[in-house]
């Protein structure tokens, strides 16, 4: 069945009126382009725009089968996103309650439970504490002092969700109605917001089912192929793309992901020089939704 996706397309003029500050034509941003080299404007989005309603982590498929793990950062966040023996989805921290350090060592594979390498603390696939070498045993065995924490997840859209503040609402992709065929992983070496506004520019004409989901989803709609593309906030500099492909050839796809990377590596380079992004309704529209989340960290 055809879904439908909306397209926000708010129109707003904005223009450069001083080095390295971008300017809307009614008010001033917080949004600069020293945002995109610096890590503390990455802390102050950790807090603002990943910290606040449903993130995704990844495609249900990526974690299919009882065992299967990714983890992940996401946005500053480390996260593990795991299948249980009951075929359940959950999303642990990926922070040993020993002592805080990951507890997958790796960003994916399978498991039938988690053993920190660092002191042998053990967890089964639900997160709850199993065991510890008596040299680092704990004192206080109770789950709340022992077990990974475990956060709110939702499966939406055959993608899963998490939350690291509780949230009822939220607003979620619609399901592609066609089957998962894989992921490819890409890593870019420039800011999330680089990567973004790629996506948001790079709308073509013949996308009449193109849909952004703040903050970091962008879906397509070509025939029965539907594209889901996750930008990963890793680290203020480092950005994984996610490019999940429902009803079409995985392969099919890379060249168009090698492409991205090169245009947003070639655009980090320019922000690190003082160039701002280039506008079009969307981008503009990332930009007042970024700033607005800026606005309320203060
Ligand atoms: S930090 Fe994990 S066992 Fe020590």
């Amino acid at each position: 069945m055809a879904t439908s996706f909306g397209t926000r397309s708010e129109k707003i003029v904005y223009n450069i009126a001083s080095f390295g500050q971008i300017v809307l034509t009614s008010r001033r941003v917080r949004i600069q382009t020293t945002d995109y080299i610096q890590g503390e404007a990455f802390q102050t989005e950790k807090r603002t725009v990943f910290g606040r309603g449903w993130m995704p982590l990844c495609a249900a498929g990526q974690i299919a089968k009882p065992g299967d793990f990714l983890a992940q950062a996401v946005g500053g966040w480390s996260m593990l996103g795991v299948r249980d023996t009951d075929g359940a989805v959950r999303v642990l921290r990926n922070a040993c309650r020993h002592q805080n350090m990951p507890v997958a060592g790796q960003p994916s594979g399978h498991c039938e439970s988690f053993r920190c390498r660092f002191h042998g603390w053990t967890y089964d696939l639900q997160g709850r504490f199993l065991s510890a070498p008596p040299a680092v045993a704990p004192a206080d065995t109770s789950p709340g002092a022992t077990d990974l924490l475990s956060l709110p997840v939702r499966q939406m859209a055959d993608l899963v969700f998490f939350t690291v503040e509780e949230v009822s609402s939220g607003f979620f992709p619609p399901d592609p109605g066609q089957p998962y065929s894989g992921t490819i992983v890409t890593d870019i070496a420039c800011n999330w917001k680089v990567c973004l506004e790629h996506l948001l520019g790079s709308q073509g004409t013949s996308e009449p089912e193109f849909a952004w989901f703040w903050p970091v989803l962008v879906v397509r709609r070509s025939g029965s192929v539907v594209l889901v593309e996750q930008v990963v906030p890793h680290t203020f500099l480092r950005t994984k793309l996610f490019t999940h492909v429902f009803g079409g050839a995985v392969e099919a796809q890379k060249f168009s992901a090698a492409m991205t990377k090169e245009a947003c590596e070639r655009q980090q380079v320019e922000r690190a020089n003082g160039t701002p992004a280039q506008g079009s309704a969307l981008v503009a529209q990332f930009h007042r939704q970024l700033d607005e989340a800026y606005s309320g960290s203060s």
